[in-house]
C-alpha cells in the first residue's frame, strides 16, 4: 500500500501511455467511439452494442432545446459580454438547475429510494415540492424526446422497474393534479440510467455531457452572428419602483 494522497482508479499514465480504466488510450481511439469511451470512464467497463445505443440516445437528447432555456440564453449573453469560450459556456452550465437539466439526479434518487408510485407522489406533494423529472414549459402532454427515450429502452431491453415506475408516477400526479404532467426528458433518462444500475448521482453528468455541446456551438453562433453586446431593448422593461424623490439631505 503506497501512502501517496493523490489516488485514483479511473485513469492514470503508466510507462508514458494513459489508461482509461487499464485501457491505454490510443487503441481506445482506433477502436471505440466517444460514446463508449463515455461509458468506460463513469462505470469503469466498457459497454455492450445495446448499453452503447441506449446512452447515445440519451446523450443526443440533451443536445440542444433551441435558445430558450436558461442555460442557452446564460451563454449567449455571457459571449454576447465578449467572454472567451470557457467563460461562456461555464455561464451556459450554471444556467442548469433544479428546474432546467437539472432534475435527472432528484428523479433518478426518488424513484431509487424504493417506494411505490402512490407513495413517492404523496411524500413530495406533501412537502410542497414538485416531483422532480415531471412537467415541461413547453411540452403539456408529452414530451416527445421522453417518448423517444422510453420506446428506444424497450427495444434495447432497458425498459425495467424504474421506467415501469416512472410512469406509474405519471398516473398517480394525473390523478392528484386533475391534469397531465408528463414525464420530461430528464424524468425518462433518470429511470433509464437507474434501469442501467448507474447511481442517481451522476445523473446531472448525463445531461451536461450532452448540453455542453449545444453550448458551445451557440457561443459561437453568438460571435459570428450577432453584433456584441445584447441588451434586453428598453420597449420589453419596466421599472416599476418608488418614482423619482429627493435625497433627505
Ligand atoms: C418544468 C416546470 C418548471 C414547468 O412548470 P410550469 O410551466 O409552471 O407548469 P404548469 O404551468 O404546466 O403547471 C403548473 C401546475 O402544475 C404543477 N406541477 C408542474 N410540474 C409539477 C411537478 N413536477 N410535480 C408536481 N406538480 C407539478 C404545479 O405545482 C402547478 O400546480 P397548481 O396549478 O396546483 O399550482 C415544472 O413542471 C417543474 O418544476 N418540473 C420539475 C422539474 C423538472 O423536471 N425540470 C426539468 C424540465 S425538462
Amino acid at each position: 500500500m503506497s501512502d501517496k494522497k493523490w489516488k485514483t482508479s479511473i485513469a492514470g499514465i503508466v510507462d508514458g501511455e494513459t489508461l482509461i480504466h487499464g485501457y491505454k488510450v490510443t487503441e481506445l481511439m482506433d477502436k471505440v467511439n466517444f460514446t463508449a469511451a463515455i461509458w468506460l470512464e463513469l462505470k469503469g467497463e466498457l459497454p455492450t452494442e445495446k448499453e452503447k445505443a441506449m446512452l447515445d440516445a440519451i446523450l443526443i437528447s440533451t443536445i440542444d432545446n433551441g435558445m430558450g432555456p436558461p442555460s442557452t440564453t446564460n451563454a449567449r449573453n455571457s459571449a454576447s459580454a465578449g467572454n472567451p469560450m470557457q467563460a461562456a459556456v461555464a455561464a451556459g452550465v450554471l444556467g442548469i438547475g433544479e428546474y432546467h437539466g437539472g432534475a435527472i439526479e432528484e428523479c433518478a434518487r426518488l424513484l431509487q429510494m424504493g417506494l411505490s408510485a402512490e407513495k413517492l407522489v404523496e411524500k413530495v406533494l406533501a412537502a410542497g415540492d414538485r416531483i422532480a423529472g415531471f412537467g415541461h414549459k413547453v411540452y403539456k402532454t408529452e414530451d416527445p424526446r421522453a417518448k423517444q427515450i422510453f420506446e428506444k429502452a424497450k427495444k434495447l431491453g432497458f425498459f425495467g422497474e424504474y421506467c415501469e415506475l416512472a410512469v406509474k408516477v405519471e398516473q398517480v400526479l394525473e390523478q392528484k393534479k386533475g391534469k397531465k404532467i408528463p414525464v420530461n426528458v430528464d424524468g425518462a433518462i433518470a429511470a433509464v440510467i437507474s434501469d442501467m444500475g448507474f447511481d442517481y448521482r451522476l445523473g446531472k453528468g448525463f445531461f451536461l455531457i450532452g448540453r455542453v455541446v449545444g453550448l458551445i456551438a451557440h457561443v459561437f453562433e453568438e460571435w459570428v452572428r450577432e453584433k456584441p453586446f445584447r441588451r434586453i431593448p428598453s420597449e420589453e422593461i419596466e421599472y416599476d419602483g418608488t418614482s423619482p424623490r429627493k435625497l433627505p439631505w
